[in-house]
């Protein structure tokens, strides 16, 4: 019988994961279905529920109900855990298992596919939403020189550094500062976990962040962001979007329901194309 999986959100039609997750299952050899549902703003425990009662092995889970997939999951990966967030649900007759993919996909994008090692590095993190969370303790898992995060509203970058402190190495610099505070320091890598691109708007970032051979990473993909242009024009050397980040989260996915690995660069290009 074929194996059924979603992507649940709302909205939830723009999505590539179907298309993601039904090249991985060719590519596998794996007998699965992947669908998008439009979960009710109100009803997604409800539509996990009947997702379950009709035999759906797991789903994905996007914006807005991240919080909501990890209260519902009875037991969580370490990383899902500590970021408080869960993008991937694999159902069992014990109950439901919760993962986040998203963090360890950025990671894996900028190392394999950009081919740029975050350890040892001067890295920025902008905005402290829930993408920003999902991405904290991947990268500092990485080990690099300095991680700062910064936010238009700092009191939500100073409780995440509160939070993750802990998971900090001591060589490890890591921080919250305003967006103002930011002048004068220079990155390796600058990430923008914001949602500013989606109306278009830039965060408010000083001058010369960018350092030689920089990368600016936007974590939205299908557009060029303002942040992308900012980057281009202050001279960062390479400019990435989340296109990449989308696959590699979406193999982790793939890799926490079916116990395989599929290869991602292949996928990238069928997007990018
Ligand atoms: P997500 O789950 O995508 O991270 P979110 O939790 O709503 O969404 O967080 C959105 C993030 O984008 C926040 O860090 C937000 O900053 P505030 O905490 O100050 O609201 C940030 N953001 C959105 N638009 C922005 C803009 N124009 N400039 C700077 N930051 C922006």
């Amino acid at each position: 019988m074929t194996d059924l999986y979603a992507v649940l959100g709302n909205p939830v039609a723009h999505s590539k994961s179907p298309l993601i997750h039904s090249e991985f299952a060719r590519q596998t050899g794996q007998d699965m279905d992947y669908g998008a549902i439009l979960a009710p703003l109100d009803g997604f425990a409800a539509t996990i529920g009947r997702l379950r009662m009709e035999g759906y092995r797991g789903c994905n889970v996007t914006v807005p109900f991240k919080f909501e997939a990890f209260s519902l999951s009875t037991s969580h990966t370490e990383r899902a855990e500590i970021a408080k967030t869960v993008n991937t649900l694999k159902f069992a007759e014990e109950g439901v298992f919760g993962d986040n993919t998203d963090g360890a996909g950025l990671v894996a994008d900028i190392r394999n596919n950009h081919h740029v090692a975050i350890s040892d590095k001067r890295i920025l993190l902008v905005g402290a939403g829930g993408a920003a969370w999902g991405a904290l303790f991947p990268l500092l898992a990485e080990m690099p020189e300095r991680l700062i995060i910064s936010n238009r509203t700092i009191a939500k970058a100073e409780e995440a550094v509160r939070v993750f402190s802990s998971r900090a190495r001591r060589k490890t610099e890591f921080a919250a500062r305003a967006f103002d505070a930011l002048a004068g320091e220079r990155f390796d890598i600058v990430i923008n976990a914001t949602s500013s691109g989606l109306k278009d708007e830039l965060p408010a970032l000083p001058q010369g962040l960018f350092a030689e051979g920089s990368l600016a990473y936007d974590m939205m993909y299908g557009k060029k962001t303002p942040f992308m242009t900012f980057a281009i024009e202050q001279g960062a050397e390479k400019i990435a979007d989340g296109l990449g980040m989308l696959v590699e989260q979406a193999a982790e996915s793939f890799f926490f329901w079916r116990g395989i690995r599929p290869e991602t660069r292949p996928v990238i290009e069928k997007l990018k194309s």
